[in-house]
C-alpha cells in the first residue's frame, strides 16, 4: 500500500487519472501547429489556458481531478499561423516535489495529510485560470496567492502579493476585468486561513497597483468559486459546500456539502462599501461559474450555471446521501431580483434545457447587458465520455440568444468532448469561438475554430495538435501586444 514515506510511481488506475485524464506531464514547444482549413486572419493574439496535470501520483494513493500542478498553455496565432507553448508553473509545491522525485502534499487543501518535510510551503498549485491583466500573465488559483508568468516564455516569475500590498491570503480563480476601466477586480475567500469566514474583496487598478481592499464576514465558511460584478453592484453568492478545521485535522476533505444550510446572496455597490452588504437568503443550491451579471438601477441580473447541489462527485454530503450526477446537473439560469428589495423580488428561470458548464460570453460587454453565451453542454443520451472533474465531459458547445431565447448546439462526434470554450472578438461580428477538442478514439487534441453565431456550420478550420491536452479549467484571449506575443 503506498504510504506518505514510500508513494507509489505509478498513477492509479483510476477514471481521474486514466484515459483522456491521464497526466501528461508534458512541456513543449510547437511551432507551426498543422492546420486544416484556414485560420482567420482575424485570429491575431494569444489565447492561455490553464489546468492540472499532476507531476507525480498522489502520495496517499488517490487523489481529486483537481488537485494536479497548474500547467498553461499558449496558442498563439499571427496570420494564418497558429504556435503552441505549454509549461508547469514553478509552484513552490510543485518545486519541492520535484526535488524530492516524488509526491509530497496529500488530500486537497488539507496541509495536516502533507509530508512533514513540506509544512509552511504554500501549498497552491496555480491550476485554475491563466488571466492577462496589465501585460503582466497570472496562473490563480483560490486558495492562495497568484503566480506571475512571462507571457512569452511561460516561464514562472514568482508569487504575486501586488507589492506586499494583499492582506488576503488567497485571490480567487475568477478575476472580473473591467471592459471600461481595465481594473481587475477580485476577492478572497479564507482570507485568514483555512476554514476562516473572512473575504476580502479588491481592486487592482488597469496598471495592477492594488487599489481597494476590504474585508467582511460570510455567514459560513464556504467554497465561494465565483462572484458577478455589475456596473454598479457586486454580488458574493455562499452556497453550502462547507469547510471545518476539525475535520482536517483528523484527517478529512477541506470540503463537505450541507444541503440543511441555506444559500447566502450579498450585495454591495460599487460605490459603497462592504459594510453595507445586503446579504438574503434562499434554499440550499450551489453555482460554480457565472457567465456575467448587469443592472438596469436597482434591477440586477445574473447569469450563471446552478446546480440542485455540488456537481463535484468527490465532495461528500454531511447526510451520507449518495451523488446524483443527473439529479445534481448544472443548468444555466437567470436569476434577477431588486437590489433594494432582493428577498421578494427574486426569480430564477432556466436559460437552457441542456445541461453543462463553463459558460463565458463577449468580455467586451462584461458588467452590461450581453446576448450571447456559449458553454459547454453535457448530454449524457449522446455520449457518456469520462474527462475532466464532473465525471462526464461536454460533448456539445452550446450557444444561447438571451433575446430570443434560441438555443443552438454543436455536437462533432460519439468520441469527442469539448474544454472551455473562449470567445474571440471580431469587430461589427459576434466573433470567433475557440474550443479544444479531446479525441477519444486516437488520444489526442485539436482545436476548433468556429464562427460564434453560427456553431452549428461546424468549424472554419480545425488546428490538429499531436498530443492530448488534459481537460484544462479556464483561459483568457489576449490581442496581439509586444508582451503577448
Ligand atoms: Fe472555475
Amino acid at each position: 500500500m503506498p504510504n506518505d514515506s514510500s508513494p507509489s510511481r505509478q498513477f492509479p488506475p483510476l477514471p481521474q487519472f486514466s484515459g483522456m485524464n491521464a497526466p501528461s506531464r508534458i512541456e513543449c514547444h510547437i511551432q507551426d501547429l498543422e492546420v486544416v482549413g484556414e485560420l482567420p486572419q482575424a485570429l491575431q493574439g494569444s489565447w492561455y489556458r490553464c489546468g492540472p496535470d499532476p507531476q507525480y501520483p498522489p502520495m496517499l494513493g488517490d487523489d481529486i481531478y483537481i488537485n494536479g500542478d497548474g500547467a498553461v498553455s499558449a496558442f498563439r496565432f499571427a496570420d494564418g499561423r497558429v504556435d503552441f507553448t505549454m509549461r508547469y508553473v514553478r509552484t513552490q509545491r510543485f518545486e519541492a516535489e520535484r526535488a524530492a522525485h516524488r509526491s509530497l502534499f496529500g488530500l486537497y487543501r488539507n496541509p495536516y495529510t502533507d509530508h512533514a518535510s513540506v509544512r509552511g510551503l504554500d501549498r497552491g498549485t496555480a491550476n485554475t485560470t491563466a488571466f492577462v491583466h496589465a501585460g503582466r500573465l497570472f496562473a490563480l488559483k483560490e486558495d492562495s496567492l497568484p503566480y506571475e508568468l512571462d507571457p512569452v516564455t511561460l516561464e514562472t516569475k514568482g508569487r504575486h502579493d501586488f507589492d506586499g500590498k494583499l492582506r488576503s491570503r488567497t485571490v480567487t480563480a475568477h478575476p472580473k476585468r473591467d471592459p471600461e476601466t481595465d481594473e481587475w477586480l477580485f476577492f478572497g475567500y479564507e482570507a485568514a486561513g483555512d476554514a476562516s469566514k473572512d473575504v476580502a474583496f479588491c481592486v487592482a487598478d488597469k496598471h495592477g497597483a492594488l487599489v481597494r481592499e476590504e474585508w467582511f464576514e460570510a455567514p459560513y465558511a464556504a467554497m465561494q468559486h465565483d462572484f458577478a460584478v455589475t456596473r454598479d453592484y457586486v454580488i458574493f453568492s455562499v452556497f453550502p459546500t462547507v469547510c471545518d478545521l476539525d475535520r482536517m485535522k483528523a484527517g478529512g476533505t477541506h470540503w463537505m456539502w450541507d444541503g440543511a444550510l441555506d444559500t447566502w446572496i450579498g450585495v454591495m455597490r460599487r460605490d459603497g462599501s462592504a459594510k453595507d452588504m445586503r446579504w438574503f437568503r434562499r434554499p440550499a443550491c450551489y453555482s460554480y461559474h457565472v457567465a456575467n451579471a448587469f443592472n438596469t438601477g436597482s434591477q440586477i441580473t445574473v447569469d450563471l450555471c446552478v446546480s440542485a447541489r455540488n456537481v463535484f462527485p468527490y465532495v461528500p454530503a454531511r447526510d451520507g446521501s449518495a451523488h446524483d450526477p443527473e439529479a445534481n446537473a448544472p443548468y444555466l439560469t437567470r436569476w434577477c431580483f431588486d437590489a433594494d428589495n432582493p428577498e421578494s423580488s427574486f426569480n430564477s428561470r432556466v436559460l437552457s434545457p441542456i445541461p453543462g458548464e463553463l459558460p463565458r460570453i463577449d468580455e467586451r460587454v462584461s458588467m452590461q447587458p450581453h446576448r450571447f453565451i456559449y458553454y459547454g453542454g453535457i448530454d449524457p443520451r449522446k455520449s457518456q465520455l469520462v474527462t475532466g472533474p464532473i465525471g462526464l465531459g461536454s460533448n456539445h458547445l452550446v450557444r444561447v440568444d438571451t433575446q430570443t431565447g434560441g438555443v443552438t448546439s454543436l455536437f462533432l462526434s460519439d468520441t469527442t468532448t469539448f474544454q472551455e470554450p473562449q470567445l474571440v472578438p471580431v469587430p461589427g461580428a459576434e466573433g470567433l469561438l475557440l474550443a479544444v477538442v479531446d479525441h477519444h478514439d486516437t488520444g489526442l487534441a485539436s482545436v476548433v475554430v468556429l464562427n460564434a453565431a453560427d456553431i452549428t456550420a461546424g468549424p472554419i478550420a480545425q488546428i490538429k495538435l499531436p498530443i492530448r491536452l488534459r481537460d484544462s479549467f479556464h483561459g483568457d484571449w489576449a490581442p496581439s501586444t509586444p508582451q503577448t506575443i
